[in-house]
C-alpha cells in the first residue's frame, strides 16, 4: 500500500456500521433507466462494479420521489411504482452480493424549477431559473420554464413523496437514503435567497428557508428504523450556476450548520458540483464549508469535488476537516478506484464527452471502449 494514502483505508463508524475505508461513489445521474423510470439489469451491473472495486458506500443517482413534479430528466429512475421498486431490489441485491460490506444509499431528488423534461414545474417562488436546460437526446431545450410557487398542498405532497420513497427504499434493500438539498434542485431552491422570496414561514432568514428541508428530514426519520442511514447533501454551487457561493461566505456556513446541528443526520455531504473543491468550498479565511460543518455539527462529513486527488483527500481527512470522500467522474472510468489507489496503480482519465454527449450507460460503455485508456498518470486527469 502507498503509505501516504493509509488514512483513506482506516475504518470508521457510521451509525451502526463500521466502514473499512473512506471511499464513496458520489451520486451521478446516468439517464439509463427504462422509459418508465425503472432501473435496468445494466444498472445493477453498473452499481455492483463499484462494490466489487472497493467503494464502501455507493450513493445512487438522484431518484425521483413522486409522480407529480419531482422527476427531473427523461430516463431518470424513480422509486414510486412497483416496477421501479422491483428494479431497485435487483440493484441492491447485486451490490450486496458483490461485496457484503458495501452499503448502498438512495439519493432522494426533487428537481423543482430545474426539471428538464416538462414545462410544468414548481418551486418555492415563481422565479425563472438561470441558464438553459441541459440538452439531452430527444429532450426539451431552451430556457427553463417559469415555475409555479408551491402552495401548502404542494409542500405537503412533495414531503409525502420524500417520506414514502424513503420507506420504499428500505423495503427495496437500501441501507439508507440521502436527501438531495444541493446543486440547485428543489430543497436547495428553498435554502437559496434568490430562488426563495416567500413571505410565509418558509422564506426570510436562513432558519426559515431551511424549514422545509428540515421538515422533510424529520418526517423521514419518524418513518424509518433508527439504524437506517439518513444523510443530507448540501452545496453552494448549482448545476445552472456553477460559480454561485453563499453570500456572506463562512458566516452563512456557520448559520446553516448551527441551524441543523441538533438534527440526527447520519452524515452531511458537501458537494462541489463543478468538481473543484477549492473553488466551491474553500473560503478566503482558509476555512471551508466542510471544515465548518465538521466543527459545528460533529457529524461525519463527506467532502467532494476532485477527491481522486488523493493528496488533497488525505490532507482534508488528516486535518479532521472531513471524514469521508465521495468521488464522481473518476469513479465512472475507475469503478475499482479504491483498489487502484491501494495498489498504487494509475487511474484511467475521464473525458468530457462522457457527460456532454450522453449520460446513458450503454453510450458510456461504447465511448470507454472506443477510447484507449492509456494514461500513466497516478491520478485521473479530469478534462
Ligand atoms: C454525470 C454526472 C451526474 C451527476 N448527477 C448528480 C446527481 O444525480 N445528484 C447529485 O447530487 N450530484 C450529481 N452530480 C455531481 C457529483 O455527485 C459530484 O458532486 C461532482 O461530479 C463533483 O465530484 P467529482 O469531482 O468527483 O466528479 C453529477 C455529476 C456528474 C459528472
Amino acid at each position: 500500500m502507498n503509505t501516504n494514502t493509509d488514512i483513506l483505508f482506516q475504518p470508521i463508524k457510521l451509525g451502526t456500521h463500521t466502514l473499512k475505508n473512506r471511499f464513496i461513489v458520489a451520486p451521478m445521474t446516468r439517464r439509463s433507466a427504462s422509459a418508465n423510470g425503472a432501473p435496468t439489469t445494466e444498472m445493477a451491473d453498473y452499481y455492483a462494479a463499484f462494490a466489487q472495486g472497493g467503494f464502501n458506500i455507493i450513493i445512487t443517482e438522484g431518484t425521483y420521489t413522486d409522480n407529480l413534479f419531482s422527476k427531473t430528466d427523461n430516463h431518470q429512475p424513480g422509486l414510486v411504482t412497483h416496477e421501479q421498486s422491483e428494479g431497485w431490489k435487483r440493484v441492491t441485491e447485486k451490490v450486496h452480493q458483490a461485496a457484503p460490506y458495501a452499503l448502498i444509499i438512495l439519493q432522494l431528488m426533487h428537481g423543482g424549477a430545474l426539471s428538464q423534461h416538462t414545462d410544468k414545474t414548481i418551486a418555492p417562488s415563481a422565479i425563472q431559473p438561470k441558464g438553459l436546460r441541459n440538452t439531452e437526446p430527444g429532450g426539451l431545450t431552451g430556457p427553463f420554464p417559469l415555475p409555479s410557487a408551491m402552495s401548502k398542498k404542494d409542500l405537503q405532497e412533495a414531503k409525502d413523496g420524500f417520506v414514502q420513497t424513503a420507506i420504499r427504499a428500505l423495503i427495496a434493500g437500501f441501507d439508507g437514503v440521502e436527501i438531495h438539498a444541493a446543486n440547485g434542485y428543489l430543497l436547495d431552491q428553498f435554502i437559496t435567497p434568490h430562488t426563495n422570496v416567500r413571505e410565509d414561514e418558509y422564506g426570510g432568514s436562513y432558519q426559515s428557508r431551511l424549514r422545509f428541508p428540515i421538515e422533510v428530514f424529520t418526517a423521514i426519520k419518524a418513518a424509518v428504523p433508527k439504524d437506517f442511514i439518513v444523510g443530507i447533501r448540501l452545496s453552494e454551487s448549482k448545476v445552472n450556476d456553477l460559480t454561485y457561493r453563499w453570500p456572506g461566505g463562512s458566516e452563512i456556513a456557520k448559520e446553516i450548520f448551527n441551524t441543523i446541528k441538533n438534527l440526527d443526520f447520519s452524515y452531511i455531504h458537501i458537494a462541489s458540483e463543478g468538481g473543484n473543491w477549492a473553488r466551491e468550498s474553500l473560503y478566503d479565511d482558509g476555512t471551508s464549508s466542510n471544515s465548518i460543518a465538521k466543527k459545528i455539527t460533529g457529524k461525519p462529513i463527506i467532502v467532494n469535488g476532485g477527491m481522486h486527488d488523493t493528496t488533497l483527500a488525505t490532507k482534508l481527512i488528516s486535518n479532521q476537516e472531513a471524514d469521508l470522500i465521495s468521488i464522481g467522474r473518476a469513479a465512472i472510468t475507475n469503478p475499482d478506484l479504491p483498489e487502484k489507489i491501494k495498489n498504487g496503480a494509475p487511474l484511467a482519465p475521464f473525458f468530457k464527452e462522457l457527460i456532454k454527449d450522453s449520460l446513458t450507460l450503454a453510450h458510456t460503455k461504447e465511448m470507454l471502449k472506443a477510447r484507449a485508456m492509456t494514461s500513466t498518470a497516478s491520478t485521473a486527469t479530469i478534462i
